[in-house]
């Protein structure tokens, strides 16, 4: 049976990581968030004191930022250096510097280069951006993910207040149309749907129906016969 890169990108709060985590599971797929590899990088800058998008200065840091990702059953979790980060990368300020420092050029270069490495030989499911304009753009299936700001914001909202955070929905609001806005509007890798992309609304999906709606679209492409 074929083993497909399945490329999953889409707006700020959609479902996209849990998603991909979904249908990697039920496939048997490893699942890679990408957007963990700027976060990671994010929360790197502001532990050495860099809080904004100073070129120089992040080039020096990104010539030895040692990321690797280690498999833990279909996750890939990562580390820079020795420290395992998963919480830390949920922040919100993380989450918004990611946003700022994932349209330079040098940033991007680096991460991609290990993304593309990660997803050789397929049997993946990775989420982000640019996943199927840039990282994958021969992935067998790119699904797009949109929803409505009010839904996504109300998701989010909830998620940050169970993980503690001290937020408000019109903070969390405005934080979403932010990054949405910054993510589209760069010059390098902007948010884009591949013209091959499916659109998958979520606004009045469940989790599972997501889960379910991809995994058919991708049956299609994993039995689609192979030229002989
Ligand atoms: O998917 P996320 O919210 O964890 O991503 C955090 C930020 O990282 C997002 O605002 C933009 C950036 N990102 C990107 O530029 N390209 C990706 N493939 C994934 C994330």
């Amino acid at each position: 049976m074929r083993r497909i890169i399945i490329a999953i990108d889409g707006y700020v709060a959609t479902g996209k990581s849990t998603t991909a985590r979904g249908v990697a599971a039920r496939l048997n797929y490893l699942h890679i968030d990408s957007g963990a590899m700027y976060r990671a990088l994010a929360w790197h800058l502001l532990e050495k004191g860099i809080r904004t998008a100073e070129e120089a200065a992040i080039q020096e840091v990104l010539q030895d930022f040692a990321i690797h990702l280690e498999r833990e059953g279909q996750e890939m979790v990562v580390h820079v250096g020795d420290r395992r980060l998963e919480e830390e990368l949920r922040r919100p300020d993380v989450a918004s510097f990611a946003s700022v420092i994932s349209a330079l050029p040098a940033v991007r270069e680096k991460l991609v280069s290990e993304q593309r490495r990660l997803g050789r030989g397929g049997g993946i499911v990775m989420d982000g951006r640019d996943i199927g304009t840039v990282v994958f753009p021969e992935a067998e299936l790119k699904v797009f993910m949109v929803a409505e700001l009010e839904a996504r914001a109300r998701r989010r909202y909830e998620e940050l207040r169970q993980r503690g955070y001290d937020v408000t929905l019109e903070e969390v609001k405005a934080e979403i149309a932010e990054r949405d806005r910054r993510d589209e509007t760069r010059p390098i890798s902007p948010l884009r749907r591949a013209p091959d992309a499916q659109i998958l609304d979520t606004t009045h999906l469940s989790i599972p129906q997501q889960i379910e709606q991809v995994l058919a679209w991708a049956h299609v492409r994993i039995y689609a016969p192979q030229p002989s």
